[in-house]
């Protein structure tokens, strides 16, 4: 295991305050929170960005770009677009000094996702599950039958418009991504929950309109209405094995 090697005073990093530093030939970002100092690789897994103005808070760093987010202890990747964690290093404070060298089992741990079945409901739009039956009356507590052969293909068909849509910054579409929440269809309109993979992605306002136009070409849909929602909050799981094959992530 490599040597500690003494790489600023303590009194050169201030409680809140951040220090760029060289560790084994690696840049290597110092962060005091309290008497705590965390030691990250200075580079983002997603696209390499400088994580050295990125904003601290409840343990993480978060990457100024495109809003990824990173354990300060264990370089965890904590949200998308990142799917691999950042390497961390050991620190010793002695001396008045400052000490690090690389963590043993250098590459922290990437997100493992989970598959889940994502949820899709054709129904009013009130967002209640009861599936449309072509009127837009209000919303009753009987029985929930199954949808019909029509309403099932026209589900489809809004699943494969929005199929259409893809996220620039990962290349995979926003149905496989387990952005889309909720689909609701009340003979005209079609109301769409969907979120985000971080509150901060830029590509927001551009997957919104992607997706209402996709929607709105289809015969069957006079006007899309696109909601984000950021409850639930989106997390890997919500991935499809396709967005995973994707993604290079098993
Ligand atoms: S470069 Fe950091 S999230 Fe994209």
């Amino acid at each position: 295991m490599a040597e500690f090697e003494r790489v600023a005073s303590i009194g050169e990093l201030a409680d809140g305050g951040r220090l760029s530093v060289v560790v084994d030939d690696t840049p290597v970002l110092l962060v005091r929170v309290g008497s705590n100092v965390y030691a990250i690789e200075d580079a983002c897994s997603h696209d390499g960005q400088p994580l050295t103005d990125g904003a601290v808070a409840a343990g993480q760093i978060a990457c100024p770009r495109h809003g990824a987010r990173f354990d300060l202890a264990s370089g965890k990747a904590m949200c998308m677009p990142a799917t691999e964690g950042i390497r961390v290093f050991e620190v010793e404070l002695r001396d008045g000094g400052i000490y690090s060298r690389p963590a043993s089992g250098t590459v922290s741990p990437a997100l493992v996702p989970v598959a889940v079945e994502m949820p899709i409901v054709s129904g009013h739009s009130c967002g209640c599950s009861t599936p449309a039956s072509g009127e837009s009356g209000t919303c009753s507590s009987a029985p929930v039958s199954e949808p019909s052969k029509a309403e099932r293909s026209l589900d489809e068909k809004m699943l494969e418009a929005l199929r259409q849509v893809i996220d620039p910054e990962l290349f995979v579409n926003i149905v496989d991504l387990g952005l889309v929440y909720s689909i609701n269809y009340d003979g005209e309109r079609a109301y769409v929950d969907m979120t985000l993979t971080s509150p901060m992605c830029p590509a927001g306002p551009q997957l919104v309109q992607q997706a209402k136009m996709a929607l709105e070409r289809l015969r069957e849909v006079n006007e899309a209405v696109i909601k984000i929602v950021m409850t639930p909050p989106w997390s890997p799981d919500r991935m499809t094995d396709e967005a995973r094959d994707q993604l290079g992530i098993f």
